[in-house]
Formats: structure tokens, C-alpha cells, sequence
């Protein structure tokens, strides 16, 4: 491979990978059909993380290449499939919020203005619309969640003590219920195993009461505008997890993905039904699918989606999109 180059320009930052570019060197897709969903990439730059869905990579010193393919998970499991269009709305999603909420004016975020243009035209087909350059920061391992109905894990503590991370909710809310007023419930961001709910207390010990209040009010102003604009469109914003870092001159700043159906539970506003469990805005054919077929959720035994399956959750992806931005999503 000729030599790859990252440059800033007026109109943005351009990545060229070079001349003739090996497609399967770089890019897993499923089938190894390049016209699949993109399940993997190896790109020639240093990888930060590979999640299970979005693969990070450093591209210059201070900014970072996410690129969110088309990989699915459920109860934790990436499946063998990929969903066509998913990584490119989950990115798009992403990107509009982050502009929607630095426009309202209640945070930085870790967006750098510019288009991306990517080169050549076959690796521009691969990873435009999928791919983001964002301004690489220290980050803060919390995971800042709030909530504003009650549902999951919440839901089972309020059921046992009348608390959801040891704050005392008033009773008599029920299973999916609206509370009155949303609630900060941060927790450890965990390199292994399952992430730890903490206490403000808690977080206040290892960050400093200052920090911590910010990080309380922030994340509770980017909730409830982010619940208030969804909810008239036919989304309840349940619940969303952000996670913040601290740029050179200490300021706090958004980070990572931003209210996307994967950081946040989505349900469709028209069936919402408090009392008992909501159906998942996105992936409840997946769902109900390896759920019918008595999947025991291990991962050496993945189900294989059936092909409506795949493309009911492909349309509720793109409607998620279409619904919150207003833009018509390319045909697939
Ligand atoms: N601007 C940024 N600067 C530095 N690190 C960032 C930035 N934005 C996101 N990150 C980090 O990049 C990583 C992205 O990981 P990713 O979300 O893909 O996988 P994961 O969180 O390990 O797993 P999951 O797939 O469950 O989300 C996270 O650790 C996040 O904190
Ligand atoms: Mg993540």
C-alpha cells in the first residue's frame, strides 16, 4: 500500500489511504461480499478501541477516526450479521445531536467542524456517512446516565428498596413510569466485566465535589433537552448514558456517542405502556427473534437472522434517524 496521508485543510480534513487500495485487507464484510454490511475494519492507523460496534482509531496526535460499522449486538452478543445502513445512522445520529446540543448552547463537544473526505473513491464508499474525526480528549471513567423513566436495572432496585443507586424515588412509580424529575445515576466505566453503579458521594470522592456537580448538571440539561425534543416526534428518550473528558485547559467536554439507540434506551411513543417492560425502539425484531428460537445467549451458538428480520431492523434504524433529524436517509 502506497503511503497513507491525514491532512487539514479549509474544507475540512481529508484522509487519502493512497493509490490502489485492497478493499478485504481492510474492511471485513459479512460474506466477505464487499456489497454486505461492514462487519470489521483493520485500517492502517493505531486502534484505540474496538467496541461492539464502533471501531476507534488515533489518526494524528489529538484526533480520533470513529468509525461505526454494521455490527449488532443483543444481551450483550454481536451477531455474525450485520444490519445494512445501522453504522451509518448510528453516526449520523451522533453527529446530530452533538450539533444539536452544542447549537442550544449547553456544552462543547468533541466534534471538529469540516467535512471529512475521504480517498480513494472505493474506500470513500466504504466509510463515508459511517465515519467521524472528533477532537481526541482525557476521558472521565464515568459514565454519566440519566434517567427519566424507570426501567432495567433501575426498575429492579426501586422494586427492592424504593431506590435507584441509593437516591430514594417517592412510591408507588411503576415498571417503565415517567419520574418526576430525571435522575443522575453515574456509574464506573469498567475496562473488564460489567460497569458499577456509584453514589454522587462516591464519584464526589474521586473527582472532587465540583466536578462532580458539573458533570450532574450537564448531563441532566443534555437529557431533558434531548427527551423534550424526541418525545413530540414519537421517541421516549428513557434513559442515555454520556461520557465527558477534559481538554487542555481542564473544561469539560462531550464525548464519544451521543443518544443513539445503542447508548440510550429509545421506545416508540405510540405503544408506550407503563406497568410493565417497553418494547425496544430498535431492536426488538432481533430481539424477539433470537428469543423465539430459545437462544441460550451464548456466543458460541449465534443465531442466524432470518432475512426479514434483518430488514424490519434496518427500517427501524433509519426511521429512528429519519424522525429525530428530519433528513431523508439515502436509499439503501
Ligand atoms: N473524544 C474522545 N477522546 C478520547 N476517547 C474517546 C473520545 N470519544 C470516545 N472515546 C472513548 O473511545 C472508546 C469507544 O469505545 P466504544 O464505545 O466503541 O466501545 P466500548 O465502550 O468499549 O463498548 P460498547 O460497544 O459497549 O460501547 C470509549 O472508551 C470512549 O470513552
Ligand atoms: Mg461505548
Amino acid at each position: 500500500m502506497t503511503s497513507i496521508t491525514v491532512k487539514k485543510g479549509p474544507d475540512g480534513t481529508r484522509i487519502d489511504f493512497g493509490g490502489i487500495v485492497d478493499l478485504k485487507s481492510m474492511f471485513k464484510f459479512e460474506n466477505n461480499d464487499v456489497n454486505k454490511p461492514l462487519i470489521g475494519t483493520n485500517l492502517p492507523f493505531k486502534l484505540l478501541s474496538r467496541g461492539k460496534v464502533r471501531d476507534t482509531y488515533i489518526i494524528a496526535p489529538g484526533v480520533l477516526l470513529m468509525v461505526a460499522t454494521d455490527r449488532i449486538s443483543t444481551f450483550d452478543v454481536v451477531l455474525n450479521q450485520g444490519i445494512p445502513g445501522k453504522g451509518e445512522v448510528l453516526n449520523k445520529i451522533s453527529q446530530f445531536w452533538l450539533a444539536e446540543i452544542e447549537r442550544a448552547g449547553i456544552i462543547r463537544t468533541h466534534s471538529i467542524p469540516g467535512k471529512l473526505i475521504i480517498e480513494p473513491k472505493e474506500v470513500a464508499m466504504v466509510l463515508d456517512g459511517r465515519s467521524s474525526i472528533v477532537s481526541r480528549k482525557i476521558p472521565i471513567m464515568t459514565e454519566c446516565i440519566a434517567r427519566g423513566y424507570i426501567s432495567g436495572s433501575a426498575w429492579k432496585e426501586y422494586r427492592k428498596n424504593g431506590t435507584v443507586t441509593g437516591i430514594k424515588l417517592p412510591d408507588g412509580i411503576i415498571e417503565s413510569g415517567r419520574l418526576q424529575h430525571p435522575i443522575f445515576t453515574p456509574s464506573t466505566k469498567s475496562q473488564t466485566g460489567h460497569d458499577q453503579n456509584i453514589t454522587f458521594e462516591q464519584l464526589t470522592a474521586e473527582i472532587g465535589r465540583e466536578k462532580t456537580s458539573m458533570l450532574k448538571e450537564i448531563t441532566l440539561a443534555v437529557y431533558e433537552h434531548a427527551h423534550n425534543y424526541a418525545l413530540p416526534r414519537g421517541i421516549i428518550i428513557a434513559d442515555t448514558k454520556l461520557e465527558f473528558g477534559i481538554n487542555g485547559s481542564e473544561q469539560l467536554v462531550l464525548i464519544d456517542e451521543l443518544l443513539t439507540p445503542d447508548s440510550s434506551r429509545f421506545w416508540p411513543s405510540d405503544t408506550y405502556l407503563p406497568g410493565g417492560p417497553q418494547i425496544s425502539y430498535d431492536k426488538q425484531y432481533v430481539r424477539d427473534y433470537v428469543e423465539s428460537v430459545g437462544w441460550n445467549k451464548s456466543p458460541d451458538n449465534i443465531p442466524v437472522l432470518p432475512e426479514d428480520v434483518i430488514a424490519n431492523t434496518s427500517k427501524k434504524y433509519i426511521q429512528a434517524f429519519e424522525t429525530l433529524s428530519g433528513s431523508i436517509f439515502r436509499t439503501l
